[in-house]
């Protein structure tokens, strides 16, 4: 494997390696709860999971099927797969002109960083549809680019120009466009007044209690109360009030050290942040990528931004009380007295799961616009007997100012024993009643290796396996069904496996079969009927633990019932990430996230033509809603 195809974590964990210690008394301990873990599994869905004598309703197997698909076989084929009754198309791919003073996409050239500048960035993730006053628009993440395919026209895919680094830039951040219909389907609409681009060098604001701090203080920024762009936006969130959250996930993969000597401080450890980047060589053309110039620069990235999709004009604003670490994405729900819960993910090995909770309530109608800079962070701690606590993250608590907790939030979680996770990506909560979902990755050091922090990672609770090469997602209750309610209530929904291939833990839950098996659940978000799609972004080799999986893909399931099914297949050596859909529900866009990453792939357009990152758009042949 060469460094080009490492993901994050694993290239994090060879250039930071954590403490090489194991809890041996916490693998030991968790021993027991594994077993009755195990018992749990098997009895999927049967026992009681409330904590405020709501019963956990009944599996309801042989009810009324709400999916309204046949699944769809696992396969390797370099397209989309649909069931019967579904078509789709493409909406926009990498490199297409927003404006038409941009040229198309070249498949030679691949762009400069002035093409790259008016035209959809790289790696969609995350996004989001808004309406308003008869106008949709479209927000998009653009969360990294491949080297070998954005610099795919020069030798070894290496960047040979400061254009070519540049190019790679600004293929990074945000887009925003807008979109209509038409009877051949929703377009982009060129040159809308609403369409921007957000880059790495787009000003923005930094708010909440690290904004002004010491720690943020630049040479371009002697207030720390501004910044210069946004990159590696990875899932995303919405808010009551019509705006866009954007979350920065491996933000430290960027920055590098032009003294190799360069003494780490800890927290500098914690994040990843490395003598060297990741390849993307942007110290080479801005100062501010090098850490042995501006140690604060790494500090003012990994934050959750909010946009306003319908004001070009409005900076966009790092929201520091939401924390500081790898943001997967922004859930955002209201407690029963109307404060925003935010729940939110830190992707990473043995990193931790987080609830923001506002002071001020939110109000329609009223300025909800600053309701993410003042309230309380928590971490997440599971118990082994299905509860659960939020444990806020305070002075009090972490012996941490303020500030200290926004920027080395994980610093703070490790100070009050939060609950190390098997690498928490999106969190969806059902719309029909207080249940959120997180999707649990993978976690391959599970049991084996602590945290970048030190912390252990014992086998139990809601990270059942031992070296977990196939994730979970596990569910829980707020107790008196109140998102403000700090104990929870919590189980499994699912334990992705291969019945085929093993038949202890590694099988998976009992809704896990032959016909819908997957690994490495990652993008999940509900639908208007309270049905969960879930999105993988896993091992698609179709070999060993991972036989009969196929291509990464995109399931359905019912929290109603348990049962999961297959909806769609994603083209070859790519990640199925980002869901939303139009005002009317008839077209579902979802995410086709780095076809042909190591170079078999050449999607959508086929021929020799170059793979590229694309939104599709998937309707129903007989026009009915999709969701
Ligand atoms: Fe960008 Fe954790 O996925
Ligand atoms: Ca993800
Ligand atoms: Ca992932
Ligand atoms: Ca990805």
């Amino acid at each position: 494997m060469t460094e080009d195809i490492l993901s994050f974590d694993d290239y994090d964990e060879r250039h930071s390696p954590a403490p090489p210690i194991t809890d041996f008394d916490n693998v030991v301990a968790s021993a027991m709860s594994r077993r009755d873990f195990t018992k749990g599994v098997v009895a999927f869905g049967i026992g009681a999971l409330g904590v405020a004598g709501s019963a956990r309703p009944q599996l309801a197997l042989g009810a009324e099927d709400r999916f309204g698909f046949s699944a769809v076989a696992a396969n390797t084929a370099d397209t989309i797969t649909l069931p019967d009754g579904f078509d789709w198309d493409v909406l926009v791919s990498w490199g297409d002109p927003l404006w038409s003073d941009s040229p198309d996409f070249d498949h030679v050239s691949r762009g400069t960083s002035a093409s790259q500048s008016r035209a959809f960035g790289d790696n969609n993730d995350g996004m989001a549809v808004f309406s308003k006053a008869g106008r949709v628009v479209l927000a998009v993440n653009n969360e990294y680019t491949n080297r070998q395919i954005i610099w795919g026209n020069r030798p070894q895919g290496q960047a040979t120009t400061d254009d070519d680094i540049a190019k790679g830039m600004m293929a990074h951040g945000i887009s925003i466009f807008e979109i209509q219909p038409s009877s051949a389907g929703w377009t982009v609409v060129k040159d809308s007044d609403l369409n921007r681009r957000i880059t790495p060098r787009s000003e923005m604001l930094i708010s909440g209690p690290a904004a002004g701090s010491e720690l943020l203080r630049t040479r371009a920024d002697g207030d720390g109360r501004s910044s210069f762009g946004t990159w590696n936006n990875c899932g995303n969130g919405e808010t009551p009030w019509g705006t866009y959250l954007t979350c920065e996930e491996n933000f430290n993969g960027y920055f590098s050290s032009s003294d190799p000597n360069l003494g780490r401080p800890n927290a500098m450890i914690r994040y990843g942040i490395n003598i060297e980047d990741w390849g993307y060589g942007w110290a080479k053309i801005d100062d501010r990528f090098d850490v042995a110039k501006e140690p604060n620069e790494p500090n003012r990235a990994g934050y959750v931004v909010e946009i306003d999709p319908f004001d070009p004009e409005a900076k966009p604003k790092k929201r520091s009380a939401l924390g500081r670490f790898k943001h997967e994405n922004a859930d955002v729900v209201l407690a029963a007295d109307g404060r925003v819960v935010v729940y939110m993910g830190d992707d990473e090995r043995g990193e931790f799961l987080y609830r923001f909770v506002s002071e001020g309530r939110y109000t329609v109608g009223a300025d909800n616009s600053n309701l993410l800079d003042n309230g309380t962070l928590f971490v997440a701690k599971f118990a082994d007997d299905l509860t659960g606590r939020w444990i806020p993250l305070t002075p009090e608590t972490t012996g941490m100012t303020s500030d200290e907790i926004a920027v080395y939030t994980r610093m703070a979680g490790s100070a009050v024993g939060a609950t190390t996770m098997d690498r928490p990506e999106w969190v969806a909560s059902n719309p029909h009643k207080a249940e959120s979902y997180v999707a649990l990755t993978n976690n391959k050091n599970r049991g084996l290796k602590p945290n970048a922090g030190g912390d252990p990672t014992p086998v139990g609770g809601p990270n059942p396996r031992e070296v977990n090469v196939y994730g979970q997602i596990v569910r829980w209750r707020p107790r008196n069904a109140d998102h403000g309610s700090d104990e929870f209530a919590w189980d499994l929904f699912a334990l992705a496996g291969n019945p085929k291939v093993h038949s202890d833990l590694n099988a998976g839950s009992n809704n896990i079969d032959a016909s819908n098996m997957f690994n490495s659940p990652d993008g999940i978000m509900f639908d208007t009927q309270g049905l969960l799609w879930i999105q993988t972004d896993g091992n698609y080799s179709n070999e060993g633990d991972f036989a009969g999986h196929g291509n990464n893909q995109m399931l359905v399931g019912d929290p109603l019932t348990g049962e999961i099914r297959r909806f769609l297949v994603g083209p070859n050596e790519a990640e199925i990430t980002g869901i939303s859909w139009t005002p009317d529900r008839r077209t579902m866009f979802v995410g086709i996230q780095h076809p042909g990453e190591r170079g078999n792939s050449h999607f959508p357009e086929g021929g020799e033509s170059v793979p590229r990152s694309a939104i599709i758009s998937v309707r129903r042949t007989d026009g009915n809603v999709i969701g």
